[in-house]
């Protein structure tokens, strides 16, 4: 596909995420967080749902789990803006709750679309919903973190989700030995050389409401749906 189709059919994605209807999570959220990076990603990384930072700012991975993701690409040498950012479902749950499976359901064509158009060679699903989702509900993250499931052309290679480190010196510890096997899986599947895309095009952002400013503004380059 032209790069300029995918950038407009991600645009597009994007376009219809933001005004949602297609289930109860619509009528609390505040900014749908469709996702965020490199159109031309190798690798995208898949989350649960928005938390309240990315409620509140339309992006995915801004609050502390977010910070601590950044922390773990930075460990593996991948660049966050080369990658692609999203979540199973696209607006924040009420309390953060876990996404109920009539949602999960209802977003899930929009993750699919994603995948199709972006076409990355590898996907990590990053904790349970992720993993479930993306690969059957019979998986079990404890098992299944840092293997290497190939599925459709593309390789699924699971994570903890970095918000279990929050409060878990156990799991920090976890986390970062396991990022360094992803980027050796990385390595082995796809070459280091292929990770950073010079090509990357990133999308401005279009937010509907932004209450309150985020303590860590956006870089410049970074692509923002
Ligand atoms: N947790 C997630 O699963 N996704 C986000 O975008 C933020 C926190
Ligand atoms: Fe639509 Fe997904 Fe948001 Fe539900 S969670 S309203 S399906 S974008």
């Amino acid at each position: 596909m032209l790069f300029m189709d995918k950038l407009q059919i991600l645009e597009e994605i994007a376009g219809e995420v933001k005004t949602c209807p297609k289930c109860r999570l619509a009528e609390t959220r505040l900014n749908a967080v469709p996702g965020e990076g490199s159109i031309s990603a190798r690798i995208m990384f898949i989350g649960e749902a928005p938390g309240e930072n990315e409620d509140k700012t339309g992006r995915p991975f801004v609050g502390q789990a977010g910070k601590f993701l950044n922390g773990l690409l930075e460990k593996a040498g991948i660049p966050r803006e080369d990658v692609f950012i999203s979540n199973i479902v696209k607006c924040r749950p009420p309390g953060n709750r876990v996404p109920l499976p009539d949602e999960v359901e209802a977003c899930s064509d929009y993750l699919m679309a994603q995948i199709a158009i972006i076409e990355p060679k590898i996907v990590v699903p990053l904790g349970a919903s992720s993993l479930k989702t993306l690969l059957g509900k019979d998986r079990k993250i404890t098992q299944d973190r840092c293997k290497v499931f190939r599925k459709s052309g593309i390789l699924y290679i699971p994570l903890y989700h970095p918000a279990a480190a929050l409060h878990n010196p156990k799991m920090v510890e976890t986390l970062q030995a396991d990022v360094l096997i992803l980027k050796e899986l990385i390595n082995r599947e796809i070459g280091e050389d292929e990770i950073t895309d010079l090509q990357s095009v990133h999308i401005p952002a279009e937010k509907k409401v932004a209450p309150e400013k985020t303590d860590e503004e956006p870089p410049q380059t970074l692509t923002l749906f």
